[in-house]
């Protein structure tokens, strides 16, 4: 991966400067100067604002300070490159880490949510980038995608069990094979033939990019699993999308 930088803002300004400086017996203020610059540079893409302060006295003062900066279109434009210039899903990995190890940014971005739902940010046939609001002990029913797919957490807590089909051939049961708990920060790479159920463990709203190698919303000759018997029916976008109102209905009752 290629790291490319780009010094894009230098700037260098001189503003007064007011500060105070406590003593036992009285409040003593000042007033000096203020040199600021701000660099701002991109790395793979990313504008990272680098903010300098230093005030006087020069050689003990020093405060430094760096954010990242996440746009949804730079985003989406992102994703779809890295998709163009390797075709796999750990290309698209590594733009999504990316964008959540600052997950407050995204947050920001794409707002504080409200309630439980499927956002489209992007579809296409062979990209699909979703916003995923999971509402408060939500659960979705084990399913699969039949397309590879990228989940990452902005904010709160998503946990994920997986399934497998059982190995006698003769039932569509599955049973569990593993967990795993994500939260911010945390980006997890599932394969075409993943079987996961998600639950939001928390009592808020949990927050979630996923992206999907082909068309979510298309007939792909989805999967889920009963949660009572565990057995396979059919489903599709919509009907998972519905889940959401479902579970919001819930909350507002409680
Ligand atoms: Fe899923």
């Amino acid at each position: 991966m290629t790291h490319q930088v780009n010094i894009l803002v230098i700037r260098s300004v001189s503003l007064p400067f007011e500060s105070r400086a406590k003593s036992k017996r009285h409040h003593r203020q000042e007033t000096s100067n203020l040199i600021f610059f701000a660099v701002t540079i991109h790395v793979t893409g990313y504008p990272v604002s680098q903010a300098f302060r230093i005030s006087p006295p020069w050689s003990t003062r020093f405060s430094y300070r760096i954010t990242t900066m996440f746009e949804v279109e730079r985003f989406l434009f992102d994703c779809k490159n890295a998709l163009r210039q390797e075709p796999s899903q750990n290309s698209v990995c590594e733009v999504v880490a990316r964008a959540v190890a600052n997950p407050s940014a995204v947050l920001k971005a794409l707002g504080e949510p409200g309630k439980g739902e499927i956002q489209t940010l992007y579809r296409a046939q062979d990209l699909t980038i979703l916003n995923v609001i999971w509402t408060p002990w939500m659960t979705l029913l084990p399913h699969n995608h039949q397309m590879w797919a990228v989940i990452c957490i902005y904010t709160g807590r998503e946990d994920n069990i997986f399934w497998r089909r059982l190995p006698d051939g003769k039932s569509t049961k599955v049973e569990a094979a593993g967990a795993k708990a994500l939260t911010a920060k945390d980006a997890v790479s599932l394969g075409q033939e993943i079987i996961h159920s998600v639950t939001n463990p928390i009592p808020r709203f949990t927050g979630a990019i996923h992206v999907y190698g082909g068309d979510f919303f298309g007939p792909v000759g989805r999967s889920e699993w009963d949660a009572e018997t565990l057995l396979e029916q059919s489903c599709d976008g919509a009907r998972m999308a519905r889940r959401f109102e479902d579970a919001n209905a819930v909350l507002r009752k409680t």
